[in-house]
């Protein structure tokens, strides 16, 4: 849910400021860019060095940089989704109270448009302060979340409520705060991608010209409207860019038939976009098939159809297949919404240019089950699964 998201993070002059590091590193690896602040007093805790190799940005700490390169904090406030400060000092938040800017971090949270999210730190008296409490009130009702601070061991020996939220408690209320009114939050979806490989010795295979693109956009596309997203994906060299895709590596026909049986119950939203292999080899040879005279005849026996299995399986699940054809597109395509018991086909033609396999475009035409038909047009095909996703979402509604 972080992938491809602006976060800046402010740091304040706190001893768990140390903790930051570690909080860096898990945004990055959820997807995030992140761009991290420091006040004067926070370098006294973690250094810029570390923090931007983390982040793998400037770390900013002054209006001004080494070589009097002015930063400019509108810039940067205008660049985020959320402005998170973790940990917030007493002294960070009295200032953001009253809004008295002294430095770079309070410029940059006073030019914000967008929300900001802070983790206060202090020792447990200070916490309990009245005006600790009372600038508290004052953020929540200038629109700031607050995630309140833990209860454990302070740095002061004590032991009781001040001390910063974990990171990972940080990195969940942030996935929490960009799910909130996400269409698909809540729902989790499954879908296959890519070609099978069905093995004929240890060093051959029968396969197809699948890339996975397609199947690889969809589960991108459900997982940004907030779907916790499930990936069976044959043998493809295309990248998930977004980490927050639960994504499990299969070869085969039948290893792809059972991923997703066992991973079928439940779900909500489950799309076979996948070129599995409809035949396979009878015997598989464990020694390498050496060349002999005369010609060499493979016995192919069929594998199991997923989606057909999936269709006799469906309680509560919304069943989107593919129909890649050559000809008689809708009518195949028609035929097979029926016979695998579907919600939805999506039908594209192998023999439409910039459609189908390998290429970053494609044609779909849309099917539903009162075969009410949608056209749409050649798209880029993370366009197309965008496309895909909405209907679905309307589906489900
Ligand atoms: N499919 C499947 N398991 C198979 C074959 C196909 O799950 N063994 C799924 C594909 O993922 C796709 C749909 O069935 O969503 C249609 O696949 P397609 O290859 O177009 O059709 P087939 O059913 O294999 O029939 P044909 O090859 O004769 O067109």
């Amino acid at each position: 849910m972080l992938y491809n998201k602006k976060i800046i993070l402010g740091i304040t002059g706190g001893i768990a400021a140390y903790k930051c590091a570690h909080l860096v590193r898990l945004l990055v690896k959820q997807g995030a860019e992140v761009k991290v602040i420091l006040t004067p007093a926070a370098k006294e805790f973690i250094t810029p060095q570390t923090l931007s190799v983390l982040s793998k940005n400037e770390v900013i700490v002054d209006f001004f940089d080494a070589n009097f390169n002015w930063n400019n904090h509108v810039h940067l406030a205008e660049w985020a989704d959320v402005f998170v400060i973790a940990p917030l000092t007493a002294n960070t938040l009295a200032k953001m109270a009253s809004g008295l800017c002294d430095n770079v971090l309070m410029a940059t949270y006073l030019s914000a448009r967008s929300k900001c999210i802070v983790a206060p730190a202090m020792d447990l008296d200070m916490y309990q302060h009245p005006t600790v409490k009372q600038n508290i009130d004052i953020l929540k009702i200038n629109g700031n979340l607050i995630i309140p601070a833990e209860t454990g061991e302070l740095a002061s020996g004590l032991s009781g409520e001040g001390r910063m939220a974990e990171p990972e408690n940080i990195v969940t209320f942030l996935i929490d705060f960009f799910k909130q009114g996400l269409p698909l939050n809540g729902k989790t979806a499954l879908v296959n991608a890519g070609p099978t490989y069905e093995a004929i010795d240890p060093v051959r295979f029968i396969g197809n010209r699948s890339s996975g693109k397609m199947g690889i956009a969809i589960a991108e596309g459900l997982a940004a409207k907030g779907a916790e997203v499930t990936l069976v994906l044959g043998p493809s060299n295309e990248k998930i860019k977004d980490p927050s895709i639960k994504v499990i590596h299969v070869e085969s026909a039948d290893q792809m038939y059972e991923a997703m049986l066992s991973n079928y119950d439940k779900k909500d939203v489950v799309v076979c976009s996948a070129a599995v292999a409809d035949y396979k080899p009878a015997k598989v040879s464990n020694k390498k098939i050496k060349k002999k005279d005369g010609n060499l005849n493979l016995e192919l026996i069929k594998t199991k159809d997923v989606l057909s299995e999936l269709g006799k399986q469906k309680k509560k699940q919304c069943l989107v297949g593919f129909a890649l054809e050559t000809d008689n597109v809708l009518e195949y395509a028609a035929e097979k919404l029926k016979n695998k018991n579907l919600d939805l086909i999506i039908a594209n033609s192998a023999a439409e240019k910039g459609a189908g396999f390998g290429v970053d475009t494609n044609k779909i035409t849309i099917i539903d089950k009162h075969n009410k038909i949608s056209n749409f047009e050649l798209k880029s095909k993370q366009e197309v699964a965008s496309d895909i996703v909405n209907y679905t979402i309307d589906l489900i509604k």
